[in-house]
């Protein structure tokens, strides 16, 4: 994907999982963790892991078997934080030092709309009507762009930043994404946080990128 560079902030490091990382098997405590999972699972997360731990290794920081800790979310090495997606042919990982970065969320995704039976699950009625707006604005080459999809991701980002922080999984409609295609960013309105949260989080800005077959978003929150 051609604009993924332009995604990340300095001193964030990231990686696209080359092909040998889908096949190669993970450490054993890594590997118990896709024991039982069929065989398009176990590859992505091997894709994932493996490429996580080559940032580590590029960045010499010493990272031992990558558990999971409440949910799905990576227990990254102590001072670090990072994020992990996958989609069908894509794996993209990020890390980032705790001293910059408090928490990050990355998604990738095809670039194929929302379908109409979904919509409105992702995406409020005030975000749909914006999106017309924009299409309707901005020419042709963005709004041949499945801007909604990109709100969808922007929303996975948002649950990744958000739950390693405060363990609480917001709703798709609890957030609220607007994008501005000037300079492929987004800001993110929490409407409705977890009732009392270990930290407190109004607003996330993040960037968007769509290339031919795949979208991607990511967010970072500074200390
Ligand atoms: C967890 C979720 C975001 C995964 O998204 P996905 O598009 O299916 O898959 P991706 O490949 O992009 O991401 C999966 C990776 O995210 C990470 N992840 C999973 N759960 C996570 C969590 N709670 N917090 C942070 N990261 C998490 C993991 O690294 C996982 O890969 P791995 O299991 O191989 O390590 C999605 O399944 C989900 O539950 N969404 C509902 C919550 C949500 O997004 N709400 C909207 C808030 S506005």
């Amino acid at each position: 994907m051609t604009d993924l560079a332009s995604l990340f902030p300095p001193g964030v490091l990231w990686k696209i999982a080359e092909d040998w990382m889908w096949e190669t098997p993970l450490c054993p405590e890594e590997e118990a963790l896709i024991a039982k999972a069929v065989d398009k699972r176990k590859r992505e997360f091997r894709a994932g892991r493996n490429c996580a731990h080559e940032l580590f290794k590029t960045a010499n920081i010493h990272c031992n078997a990558l558990l999971k800790g409440k949910q799905r979310e990576p227990d990254w090495p102590e001072g670090w934080t990072g994020s992990i997606s996958h989609t069908q042919g894509l794996c993209v990982v990020a890390i980032a030092p705790l001293t910059l970065f408090r928490s990050i969320g990355l998604d990738v995704e095809q670039a194929t709309p929302l379908g109409d039976d979904i919509r409105s699950l992702i995406c409020s009625a005030a975000e749909q009507d914006r999106l017309s707006r924009l299409t309707l604005m901005t020419g042709q080459d963005i709004a041949s762009q499945p801007l909604d999809k990109v709100i969808f991701s922007a929303k996975e980002s948002i649950h990744k930043t958000y739950f390693p922080l405060n363990y609480h999984t917001l709703d798709f409609l609890d957030a609220r994404v607007d994008i501005n295609t000037g300079d492929c960013s987004f800001e993110a309105t929490i409407i409705k946080p977890e009732p009392a949260p270990k930290v407190p989080i109004t607003t996330l800005r993040g960037k968007y990128c769509v290339g031919q077959s795949y979208l991607a978003t990511f967010i970072s929150l500074e200390p």
